[in-house]
């Protein structure tokens, strides 16, 4: 294909493609599969690698967003981006309107819509070209995060229809569903890092984040509400919203136009019933007024128009009765404060429990056990108390005492200056801390040691076996064997008895075992050092390659990580300032984990192995069962899970199964050596 040829090829399928993002994103209703979908975006793709200069910022492809990091460059917004005054009651929705007719004689239209909980956005198009999206930031001046903005399959690109401005701005609200958001944390919890409290907070985030790729993971989506003027072809609001739809624009459907305060407080009530089954969060109705010559006539103050208004709806509460206080301690010492209720239905579930975050907030409460307290759901995943109920108090009721000492082993509890949780300072020697601690070492994303799972980790500390996590690797079979508990099983309620028998103590070590291969990256995550989730943890190892070199690295080095703020830095040096640490590192390291990692390792590339299906099974000295999988794919080869007439070659550690070898042998398939196979691929 010619350059020209390859043109007018791109130029079809942007058409195409974006008419598909359309009908799929905007209509929900593809008129294509997924994979014919893919294979139009393949061809796309391919077109522009072989034409760079063809490809247009504007193409369906960037949508998939790209890896470059950037800082944010500030715009000045052309209409300052003003803020809604709240009101919470219809009496105030009428002293509003009174405040209007005191300007304006003749009649006066409303249009009634939701109020969208998310990020404000103003999008500029020129020629029908999305050429500029920007935050409210201070409301004169945001960031300019169009590269973001673009991955949002909802905001079109390039726009239909026909009668928009050449260049004109839209406004809207850029936000998190609630299946992004349960997915998103879900991924977060997994990857030990906080979750976000609610869907704005994480659209927030999401839209600031440096790497687009990953903005467009997170699902974000958006409804536009408002062309700021002053050159319009329309004039009412709500015609220039219709006209918007029709470019393309996802515009809610629930609008409503009111004459009266009537009208506007049934449109209330209706989306206050609704709301609680919409797929993203509202908190309120916004109320304009519709004719855009009286909009201007009523002009702003300071902060926000005259000509709307924002309603919003009380957060769901309840009332019910506090009980007692647990005070819980978790992996990291934090002692947490929480609430068991009296059982009460709030927002579609019964709440038992409730957060009482930390001391501070139990103070300004002032909240007693015995006192009725008002929870809330306000999109938080845990419900909080917000206030109590003092005329209601019994004479009986208790002030809650915040614990001294921790209530697992009556350390003294301090508190780190600036913050506000109180911590149990013996890390070696409280029990939740240390099996906590264990508990994080063995998980899936961590070392992965399943033969640990279901609580055995828990007899093993309590028989004294295993104090921190370098202890698991000096188990021997005659210390497990014939160890016992007994617990109740919660389903039946029945006593039942764990024993370790000899099958099981195998399967246990050789699980501890197996462990020793796993790569530097995830032998970091696994020390559970502070805010340095499975993400972090990788980032870190991918950019010093050893434990050493982040070690000594300065603040400053470490902030320049992506992803490493200064928060996340000052627990990595302060986890590496301490001696119990480093001692726990340098007998991890004695024991064969791995504290490195080659720094050329993901750089090479190559096409040695293609055509080949390679099983890899045993332990390995130099690179870990994962590295070795990623050299494979690196150098086109493919990994395969068990041996068979197909297989090429297999890649034999130490202490690679009986069986597998037995059948690799009947077979007639090489085992080949760790350091066979990295000759193979020319890294000797
Ligand atoms: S109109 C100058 N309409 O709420 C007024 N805003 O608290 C332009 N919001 O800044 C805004 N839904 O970020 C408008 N249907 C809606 C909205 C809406 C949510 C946001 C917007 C605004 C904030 C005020």
């Amino acid at each position: 294909m010619n350059k020209e040829e390859a043109k007018s090829r791109i130029r079809e399928l942007t058409d195409e493609i974006n008419r598909h993002n359309y009908t799929y994103y905007s209509l929900s209703n593809p008129v294509i599969s997924d994979q014919e979908f893919d294979l139009l975006l393949k061809e796309l793709e391919a077109l522009e690698r072989e034409y760079p200069d063809l490809l247009s910022p504007n193409s369906p492809s960037q949508r998939v967003g790209g890896e470059v990091a950037r800082e944010f460059s500030q715009v000045l917004h052309s209409n300052p981006m003003l803020s809604l005054s709240n009101t919470y009651s219809i009496e105030e929705v009428e002293e509003w309107e009174a405040r209007i007719h005191k300007i304006i004689s003749e009649e006066v239209e409303y249009v009634c819509e939701m109020k969208f909980d998310g990020v404000a956005i103003g999008l500029t198009y020129q020629q029908g070209l999305l050429i500029q999206a920007v935050t409210r930031g201070d409301g004169i001046q945001g960031d300019d995060v169009t590269a973001n903005v673009k991955t949002i399959h909802t905001i079109p690109i390039h726009l239909k229809g026909s009668g928009y401005p050449d260049l004109f701005e839209i406004r809207g609200e850029i936000f998190l569903p609630h299946s992004s958001f349960s997915r998103l944390n879900r991924i977060r919890a997994e990857e030990e890092e906080e979750p976000f409290a609610n869907p704005r907070n994480a659209a927030s985030g999401s839209i600031k984040m440096q790497n687009s790729a990953e903005v467009a993971r997170r699902r974000l989506d958006c409804y536009l509400y408002y062309l700021p003027g002053p050159d319009l072809p329309f004039a009412t609001h709500y015609e220039s919203l219709q006209a918007a739809r029709s470019w393309g624009f996802q515009i809610s459907e629930y609008i409503a136009k009111c004459s009266t305060i009537l009208e506007i407080f049934e449109f209330i009530q209706e989306i206050d019933e609704l709301r609680k089954g919409l797929p993203f969060d509202i908190d309120g109705v916004v109320i304009k007024v519709n004719n855009i010559r009286q909009q201007e006539i009523l002009g702003n103050t300071a902060k926000s128009p005259r000509w709307a208004i924002a309603y919003k709806f009380k957060a769901e509460q309840a009332e019910t009765r506090l009980l007692s206080v647990d005070f819980q301690v978790g992996r990291t010492g934090a002692v947490t404060p929480v609430a068991n209720l009296e059982p009460v239905l709030l927002a579609g579930t019964v709440v038992k429990r409730a957060s009482l975050h930390n001391a501070d907030i139990i103070s300004a409460l002032d909240v007693r056990i015995g006192d009725t307290v008002y929870v809330e759901k306000g999109g938080e995943i845990i419900p909080k108390i917000t206030g109590v109920r003092t005329d209601l108090r019994p004479a009986d009721s208790v002030p809650i005492k915040f614990l001294e000492r921790c209530p697992e082993c009556s350390t003294p509890l301090v508190r780190a200056e600036g913050e506000s949780a109180w911590y149990c300072p013996n890390r070696t020697g409280c029990p939740p801390q240390i099996k906590g601690r264990l508990e994080h070492f063995i998980s899936r994303k961590a070392m992965n040691i399943d033969s640990l799972g279901e609580g055995k980790i828990e007899i093993l500390y309590d028989n004294g076996l295993v104090s921190d996590v370098a202890d698991l690797y000096d188990l021997k079979q005659e210390d497990l064997l014939g160890l016992e508990k007994t617990y109740v099983d919660p389903a039946s309620g029945k006593e039942r008895k764990v024993s370790f028998k000899e099958k099981g103590v195998a399967n246990i070590l050789k699980g501890i075992d197996a462990s020793r291969s796993t790569g530097f990256d995830r032998v970091l995550f696994a020390l559970g050092i502070r805010f340095a989730g499975e993400t972090v943890a990788r980032k870190l190892a991918q950019h010093f390659h050893s434990v050493e070199a982040i070690r000594d690295a300065s603040m400053e080095e470490l902030t320049d990580v992506e992803e490493i703020g200064e928060k996340i830095a000052e627990s990595v040096t302060e986890f590496f300032s301490k001696q119990e640490n480093l001692d726990l590192i340098e007998r991890l390291k004695n024991s064969g984990l791995n504290f490195s990692v080659d720094p050329d390792f993901f750089r090479y590339k190559g096409t040695e192995l293609e055509g080949k299906s390679i099983v890899i099974s045993g332990v390995f000295s130099r690179f870990s069962r994962d590295e070795l999988k990623k050299m494979v794919e690196a150098h086109s080869g493919k990994n395969t899970g068990s041996i068979s007439a197909r297989t090429s070659f297999v890649l034999a550690g130490e202490n690679m199964g009986p069986e597998k070898k037995k059948k690799a042998e009947s077979l007639g398939i090489p085992l080949i050596s760790e350091e066979e196979f990295l000759r193979m691929i020319d890294r000797e």
